[in-house]
C-alpha cells in the first residue's frame, strides 16, 4: 500500500528502510523521499516506522 503518494513509497518499503537502520522522517526523506512533497504522509510514514520498529523488538523479546 502506498504511504507516500507523491513520491510513490509503499509501506513495504519503509519497513525495509527500518530494518536498514531508517528510524526517524529526516532519514525517510533522506533515502526514499518519502515525506518531501506535500507533507500529508509524514505522520502516517512515522507510524509505519514506529510500529516496525515495535514489533521487530516484540520479537526479540
Ligand atoms: S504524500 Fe508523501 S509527501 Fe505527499
Amino acid at each position: 500500500m502506498y504511504v507516500c503518494i507523491c513520491r510513490a513509497v509503499t509501506d513495504t518499503e519503509i519497513r525495509e528502510a527500518a530494518d536498514g537502520g531508517v528510524h526517524d522522517l529526516d532519514q525517510l526523506a533522506d533515502t526514499l523521499g518519502a515525506g518531501t512533497g506535500c507533507g500529508c504522509c509524514r505522520e502516517s510514514a512515522q507510524a509505519v516506522i514506529d510500529e516496525h520498529i515495535a514489533e521487530c523488538v516484540s520479537y526479540a523479546v
